[in-house]
């Protein structure tokens, strides 16, 4: 499918942590400089495998011949992000990760957010809300993450430690949902940027009032960060390079 347009806002790499246009869209062979061609046709005539610098400057590429406005990182971790450094001609604009109070406390995660502040890359924060979601697959093993004091094995009910406190927040700020409070919670601790998603209109506007309440408390976001470190959770472990 071609989108028509004459350029793209932002492209991310995005995978795990190769780089790719992003998900979904089926190519149309007769489209004139499809930019999703070139990259892929790029991709296809480099030796394998490809290095992630090698990846980025095709990237890079993209953004000299303003097919690309801003190009982007997706699950990279701070080793990459350090390997790409030493020959970027363009830095990233954002770098999407899995940020929640769940996987926050994760020094790979710091480790992260920290190299990304080193570089004004901005972090863009997926899977936020994960904390009130059933989870998405089986916790695989890990022997980065950090322990768990709350079992998570044991019905995910049981499991989502973050709720009450939550609740009780959103209470005490007349009205704000649990949505909303922990939205605000990562937006004010990662000062980047939220990509959430539904299919539901009434949840957009409860996304978007966010923003109306005044910013959380100091002591609000350290409490939720204090029980988000209870249980470690990703919903796309797999993602963490
Ligand atoms: N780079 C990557 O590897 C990567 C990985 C994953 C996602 N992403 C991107 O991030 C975007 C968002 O990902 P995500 O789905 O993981 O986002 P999310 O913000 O964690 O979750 C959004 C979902 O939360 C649900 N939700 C909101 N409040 C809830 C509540 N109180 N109780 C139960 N469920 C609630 C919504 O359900 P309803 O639909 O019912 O409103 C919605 O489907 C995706 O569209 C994708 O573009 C990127």
């Amino acid at each position: 499918m071609s989108l028509g347009l004459p350029q793209i806002q932002l492209n991310s790499g995005h995978s795990i942590p190769a780089l790719a246009f992003g998900t979904g869209g089926k190519r149309d062979p007769t489209a004139q400089n499809d930019p999703r061609q070139a990259l892929l046709d790029a991709l296809q005539e480099d030796t394998q495998p490809y290095s992630l610098q090698a990846a980025w400057s095709i990237m890079e590429n993209l953004k000299q011949e303003g097919l690309r406005k801003d190009i982007g990182l997706s699950n990279f971790g701070a080793s990459d992000i350090a390997t790409l450094s030493q020959s970027w001609t363009f830095v990233p604009a954002m770098n999407q990760i899995e940020l929640s109070p769940h996987c926050a406390h994760d020094p790979r995660t710091s480790a992260i957010v920290d190299i990304c502040a080193k570089h004004h890359i901005t972090p863009m924060a997926y899977s936020s809300l994960s904390p009130l979601r059933t989870p998405r697959e089986h916790f695989p093993d890990d022997p980065g993450a950090p322990q768990s004091t709350c079992p998570i094995s044991s019905g995910f009910e049981e499991g989502q430690p973050l709720r009450p406190l939550l609740h009780r927040i959103g209470s005490q700020r007349g009205g704000m949902t649990e949505t909303q409070v922990l939205l605000a919670w990562t937006w004010q601790v990662f000062r980047g940027c939220i990509v959430t998603t539904t299919d539901k209109r009434w949840r957009m506007g409860e996304y978007l009032r966010t923003f109306d309440h005044a910013p959380l408390t100091q002591e609000e976001l350290d409490s939720i960060s204090k029980v988000g470190e209870t249980k470690y959770y990703r919903r796309y472990p797999r993602a963490l390079a």
